[in-house]
């Protein structure tokens, strides 16, 4: 019997589970393996004592009713994993800025089109998105000191130089995080990978925080999108997936690669995180490496 008065722990039968992995792997692709049952487990735990179902099976049944729809969205961001920070993985940044980007750049103006998309997909708090933000910034106005536009520039100095359109989404499943990033204010702790020059350039010191720039802000725009889903943002130059397809088994990876596939302009690019790789996922891609930085063009393979 309990003393201390809290109701026990109602059991988790291997029945249960796996109806739940099955639910949410069917929801968001997110697999869990042994590794991860124990937070499951814990997560599981939390959100049906909230809800008040007194088994497992019960939750499982809130959770597939009309009436459940929302407690299925706040159980999805209680098993996401938002870990993010800006500038994470220089030499991947530096393979986008310096070559990709400058590539992109060269080849637009030329074709006299003037305008580029890039989704951060997965974005957390969105600090990655905001850093390409600030990359992209950076590299249009080292782009035009070396090849000045025939025209004056308006005063004062637009981030981004006429004619040129820069369009950063940052999509996620989980409403918190996009709230989070949309408002774009971020602890001293999280300004620590942030160096001088950017903190003066692009943020502003709000009481202890340190909130985007309005003009820096105006290019990333948040949108909710789930990747398990099939209708997903087209016509990027560029996808940034990073730290997401992990949580994914292979034959999930390989849908969603599927997807990027078809949501890249011809010859875009996919960056993937540190620990990932498309080799032997896909032959739609090829591997660009350079100074340990890692990107997959597109090929234009015919389907
Ligand atoms: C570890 S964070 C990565 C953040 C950022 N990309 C980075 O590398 O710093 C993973 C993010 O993916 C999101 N995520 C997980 N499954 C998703 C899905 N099916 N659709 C959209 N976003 C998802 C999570 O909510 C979380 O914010």
């Amino acid at each position: 019997m309990s003393t201390s008065g809290a109701a026990p722990a109602p059991i988790l039968t291997d029945a249960e589970l796996k109806l739940l992995q099955a639910l949410i792997y069917q929801e968001c692709g997110m697999a869990f393996d042994e590794r991860r049952t124990h937070f499951l487990q814990d997560r599981l735990l939390r959100r049906l004592r909230e809800c008040r179902a007194d088994s497992f099976y019960a939750y499982y049944r809130l959770l597939i009713s009309q009436q459940g729809k929302e407690e299925l969205a706040k159980l999805l961001e209680n098993l996401t994993v938002n870990e993010t920070s800006f500038f994470r993985h220089k030499a991947q940044l530096d393979l986008f800025q310096k070559t990709i980007l400058e590539e992109l750049l060269k080849h637009k103006s030329a074709r006299r089109e003037y305008s580029i998309r890039i989704w951060s997909a997965g974005c957390s708090t969105g600090q990655e998105a905001y850093t390409l933000a600030m990359l992209v910034t950076d590299a249009l106005a080292y782009y035009y000191l070396r090849n000045p536009l025939p025209i004056d520039m308006p005063l004062p100095k637009p981030l981004v130089p006429p004619p040129w359109r820069v369009e950063i989404l940052a999509s996620d499943i989980s409403y918190s995080v996009l709230r989070h990033g949309q408002e774009g204010a971020y602890s001293e702790h999280q300004m620590s990978t942030v160096d001088y020059g950017y903190r003066l350039r692009y943020f502003d010191k709000v009481s202890d925080r340190y909130a985007i720039k309005k003009a820096l802000k105006e290019m990333v725009h948040f949108d909710f999108h789930n990747l398990k889903t099939e209708y997903l943002p087209q016509r990027n130059d560029v996808i940034f997936c990073r730290n997401v397809m992990m949580y994914f088994d292979e034959a999930e990876q390989k849908r969603l690669i599927e997807k990027f596939y078809r949501c890249l302009n011809p010859n875009g690019y996919l960056f993937v995180g540190h620990a990932e790789s498309l080799l032997g996922l896909t032959h739609k891609f090829q591997m660009v490496h350079k100074d340990s930085g890692t990107a997959y063009q597109r090929l234009e393979v015919k389907e």
